[in-house]
């Protein structure tokens, strides 16, 4: 056995009991699966603990981090459900015991975020999804869709999503990123208004992607922000086939799938036309333009 996480991938592979050999001309993986010792982490009741799960390796320590977007967050008692994020150490962990990760985001259930800014943390569902940066001292990503801007509250309440950069050590600062705000836009679906990004995001390289499914009306959108020239990279919605309620952005992915040296961002627009579409994007100058798209056959 590898190690004891093999049992988790029980599930996904569907594989019982078999000892199977995977080659292909590169490489070649083979291991066990051990159904009958699994490694069951378990959370607070009701918090939605497991619905995002990633597996992590620090300074020869190895941790499954889960997100429980429903869960109340010892570090912001005041505010209502906020999620959190847990690190369940997988080795010398003879009881199987979670703690809740401390993302730095205080207690203050209102706190103003820019000039237009207020935020409301109450159901913001930290957690909903994780991602993390594909190296040694990876870091990670860990996000809130329904992170709401309540400045406008009069009028609109804008749920524009957050997300926080975790650094390796899973300890001190996190990063974090609003990428839907914008100084003085206030208009609930227009633009980035209700763009709910982080219900997807990956980490490719020093890139970090979210989807925003929400924005200008639920056509949705994908940003991409440069974690070393602390930039985003903007999609030209004009590029795509534009339709209200596709929800681009609801999956991400990303990798080198053109060429070793260019980066592809894959995202995914499930309610496209009712049969769903996905695009595929490259970066270029500031921008992210389209290099393919694929339609669903079956509406
Ligand atoms: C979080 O706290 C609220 C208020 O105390 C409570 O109603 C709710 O059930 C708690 N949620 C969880 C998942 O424990
Ligand atoms: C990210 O920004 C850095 C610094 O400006 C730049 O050198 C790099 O090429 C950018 N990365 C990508 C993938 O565009």
């Amino acid at each position: 056995l590898p190690d004891r996480m093999a049992p988790l991938l029980r599930h996904r592979t569907g594989v019982q009991n078999v000892f199977y050999v995977c080659l292909s001309i590169s490489l070649a993986y083979s291991y066990n699966i051990d159904l009958q010792h699994p490694v069951v982490f378990s959370g607070p009741d009701s918090s939605f603990f497991g619905y995002s799960v990633l597996e992590h390796y620090h300074d020869n320590t190895r941790w499954v981090i889960v997100g429980a977007p429903r869960a109340n967050s010892s570090y912001s008692s005041s505010v209502l459900s906020p999620g959190a994020v847990y690190k369940c150490r997988i080795h010398s962990n003879p009881e199987r015991r979670c703690t809740e990760m401390d993302l730095g985001r205080g207690n203050k259930p209102r706190e103003t975020c820019g000039k237009t800014c207020q935020a409301d943390r109450d159901d913001e569902w930290m957690g909903v999804s994780l991602a993390r940066q594909d190296r040694a001292d990876g870091k990670i990503l860990a996000c809130a869709h329904r992170w709401k801007n309540v400045y406008y509250a009069s009028e609109y309440i804008l749920p524009h999503g957050y997300c926080s950069i975790i650094s390796p050590t899973l300890q001190g600062r996190t990063k974090p990123l609003i990428p839907c705000y914008e100084d003085y836009k206030q208009k609930y679906g227009e633009e980035h208004g209700s763009c709910q990004a982080g219900i997807a995001g990956v980490f490719m390289e020093e890139l970090v992607v979210m989807g925003a499914p929400g924005s200008y009306y639920w056509t949705g959108t994908v940003k991409v922000y440069n974690m070393t020239s602390d930039s985003f990279y903007s999609l030209n919605q004009d590029s795509i086939d534009s339709h209200r309620y596709s929800y681009l952005g609801y999956a991400v992915t990303a990798g080198h799938f053109s060429s070793p040296n260019v980066i592809d961002i894959a995202a995914g627009a499930p309610q496209h036309s009712g049969s769903g579409k996905v695009y595929i994007f490259k970066i270029d100058g500031v921008s992210l333009v389209k290099s393919f798209q694929a339609s669903g056959k079956m509406v």
